[in-house]
């Protein structure tokens, strides 16, 4: 591996970028703005989310499954609440490209269609990903072929939604949990491409649209100081200063509770010269705790100017892809939930965005989807004192699947949990969230995060993971010390 293991070639250049200082002219201006602003009413606070972004220059998005739109509270919600748009899983390259340069765009039509009557903004997820691939992307191709299958999927893409698409996740969740700074994912990309296929497909994109932001975007780069989030820095350090085109960062947030440098971490990304954007925030808990968090990662997003808008990953629990964490704004009857009124406070407390980014960087220098498939492993009466678990399979589709892990306390309250179980047919986990998980073999080791260890006498807690392979719902184990 070189030096240098991000880099599909090129020279690298030193950064130099410039620094903004307030002046003695800037706080007088304040002093005038303060005066006035004593002597006029106050902004009225707008009562939707969408609304109340709009008023620093920012947008406040939801993901929207098209199996949904025949819910008439579910489409009335998002209309009312919502100014821009991500398909759950609708332009992902299983579903949109099920066979090979043959295009399925119909339930994502669906979805850009109506936010575009709406006049919402659409972020378009994503066009290169280990997970949720069509089956004909396999271990069999040579790396020409899937590098042309690569640019041909982005190119064909990117060409339909032009003009409908304001930023393009065209990276997701390329880096490693876990290990040294800078590892990426092992993945067909990384086997066949090597680490620069992220490069290439940044180029490629560019290529494909000049005017659209171009973002990376990632879970876990949430701490500000993680190994995984350095490793994401450097690289948008390095193709700025390569005139690699990158435009923005996307922070996933799936979270239980922001880290408490988020807002450095913002800062941090905003200070290379990208945008900044909440990608598919979702904070499992509830009531103030919940709220809280939800209010902190506002506030955080409001505090720097170049983080442009929040996305939440779903409107109501009911359909949360981790719904056993009623990680939402909205309760599975569309009741706005203690943590709705924390974000829309905080919408309405930001000050306007003075400095607005400017438009994307130019060139510078099977049945693929996604269908409900209930199944779930039996579940071990737990010993009094311990815990059991239990693996539902919430999603499947061609070479994938997505589950739930339940992890149950019995009489007594469980501090700190272990769920194993064994793969019966070479599966394995793309992704795993709300749990650390250790692998070897086709056994499982999954062991509780900081913040949900602790579970209540009788009560419960969920991890969720994607995986590779055919649905399965193995017995799991749980012990806790
Ligand atoms: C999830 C969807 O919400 C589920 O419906 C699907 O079963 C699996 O994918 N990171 C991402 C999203 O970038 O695309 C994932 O969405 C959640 C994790």
């Amino acid at each position: 591996m070189s030096d240098f293991p991000l880099s599909a070639g090129g020279a690298r250049r030193p950064l130099s970028g410039p620094r903004r200082a307030l002046t003695a002219g800037a706080l007088g201006v304040l002093g005038v703005v303060t005066a006035l602003a004593a002597t006029l009413p106050a902004n009225a606070a707008a009562s939707t989310l969408g609304a109340a972004a709009a008023q620093s220059g920012r947008y406040f998005g939801t993901a929207i499954a098209a199996g949904h739109l025949n819910d008439s509270t579910y489409v009335a919600t998002w209309d009312r609440e919502f100014n821009s748009v991500t398909a759950e899983n609708e332009m992902k390259w299983g579903p949109i490209e099920p066979s090979r340069n043959s295009f399925n765009w119909s339930q994502a039509d669906q979805i850009v269609n109506h936010a575009v009557g709406q006049g919402m903004k659409v972020r378009g997820h994503t066009l290169v990903w280990h997970a949720q691939l069509p089956s004909w992307i396999n271990s069999g191709m040579s790396a020409s072929d899937l590098r042309s299958a690569m640019t041909n999927h982005i190119t064909q893409v990117m060409n339909h939604y032009k003009g409908k698409v304001f930023a393009w996740d065209v990276v997701n969740e390329a880096f490693n949990d876990g290990g040294a700074v800078g590892t990426l994912r092992d993945s067909i990309f990384t086997q066949k491409l090597g680490n620069g296929f992220i490069e290439e497909a940044f180029r490629a994109a560019r290529a494909a649209d000049p005017n659209v932001k171009l973002c990376y975007n990632d879970y876990n780069i949430d701490d500000a100081n993680a190994n995984k989030t350095r490793g994401v820095y450097n690289m948008v350090k390095d193709f700025k200063a390569r005139g690699v085109p990158i435009d923005c960062v996307g922070l996933q947030s799936h979270f239980g509770n922001p880290p408490s440098n988020y807002q450095q971490n913002i800062a941090q990304f905003a200070a290379l010269g990208v945008d900044v954007q909440i990608t598919e925030l979702d904070v499992g808990g509830s009531g103030s705790t919940q709220a809280d968090a939800y209010r902190r990662v506002t506030q955080a997003c409001m505090a720097v100017s170049r983080c442009t808008g929040i996305t939440v990953w779903g409107i109501t629990d009911k359909y949360s892809w981790r719904s056993g964490d009623t990680p939402l704004l909205f309760d599975g009857n569309y009741n706005k939930k203690q943590a709705y009124n924390s974000v829309l406070d905080a919408l309405n407390a930001a000050t306007p965005n003075t400095s607005p980014s400017p438009s994307a960087t130019p060139t510078r220098s099977p049945s693929a989807s996604p269908s409900a498939s209930p199944s779930a492993s039996p579940t071990r009466s737990p010993l009094p004192g311990g815990c059991s678990a239990t693996i539902k399979t919430i999603n499947s589709w061609g070479g994938g699947f997505q589950s739930e892990v339940t992890v149950q306390a019995g009489s007594s309250a469980v501090n700190g949990w272990t769920v194993k179980w064994t793969w019966p047919g070479g599966q394995s986990i793309s992704s795993l969230w709300n749990g650390r998980q250790s692998v070897s073999g086709s056994s499982v080791t999954v062991t509780n995060e900081s913040y949900n260890g602790s579970i209540a006498a009788g009560g419960s807690t969920t991890f969720g993971f994607t995986a590779n392979g055919t649905a399965a719902t193995p017995t799991a184990t749980c012990t806790s010390p």
